[in-house]
């Protein structure tokens, strides 16, 4: 399979950012509201690419010591293949080196893919917002994540092998 690169969101990536964004949410965001958060001081905004070929991306508001996840999605027929981790593992870095210490989304309860990939990468469900998603009506789970915590790491004296 051919690599998966990461690079900056530009403004000319858009058509096959909205490609992926119609058939990926059921409320997807314009042309227009991409540009407006690639002009926004605070979003961050990634892509992931097969050769040429836009096939995901990824947002984020970096707000003074908190990241708020906007967006996050894959196309269709490369889903499956560890592209939404990377492309959230590319957030987490970034805001972390940013100096952020916590990182914030919401989910809808029925997003079970999506659910997963989060709990996986350390997010906790932290609260819910009632009739958040107002074209369907549904809540959504907010969840966190503490980036600046060593909660991956084993303790040096619990390692073995090292006496
Ligand atoms: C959510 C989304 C971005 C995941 O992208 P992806 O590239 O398919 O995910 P990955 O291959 O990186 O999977 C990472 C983890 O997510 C979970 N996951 C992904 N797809 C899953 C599925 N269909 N069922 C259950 N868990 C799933 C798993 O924990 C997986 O880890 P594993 O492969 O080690 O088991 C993708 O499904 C998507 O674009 N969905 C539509 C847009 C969307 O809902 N965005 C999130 C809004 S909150």
């Amino acid at each position: 399979m051919l690599e998966v690169t990461i690079r900056p969101m530009k403004i000319w990536d858009l058509p096959q950012i909205l490609n992926i964004e119609n058939c990926s949410f059921p409320a997807p965001w314009s042309y227009r509201a991409f540009v407006s958060e690639l002009n926004n001081s605070h979003g961050v905004y990634f892509v992931a690419l097969i050769g040429e070929i836009i096939v995901g991306y990824a947002g984020m508001w970096l707000l003074p010591g908190e990241a708020h996840v906007t967006t996050v999605a894959v196309h269709p027929d490369y889903r499956g293949r560890k592209i939404g981790r990377k492309l959230m593992n590319t957030l987490i870095d970034f805001a972390r080196i940013r100096g952020a210490q916590t990182m914030l989304l919401e989910v809808r309860p029925s997003n079970l893919p999506a659910r997963k990939l989060y709990h996986s990468l350390g997010f906790r469900q932290i609260g819910l917002r009632v009739n958040y998603y107002v074209e369907t009506g549904e809540d959504a789970i907010v969840m966190l994540k503490y980036l600046q915590e060593t909660e991956d790491c084993e303790k040096p004296e619990e390692q073995e092998g090292l006496r």
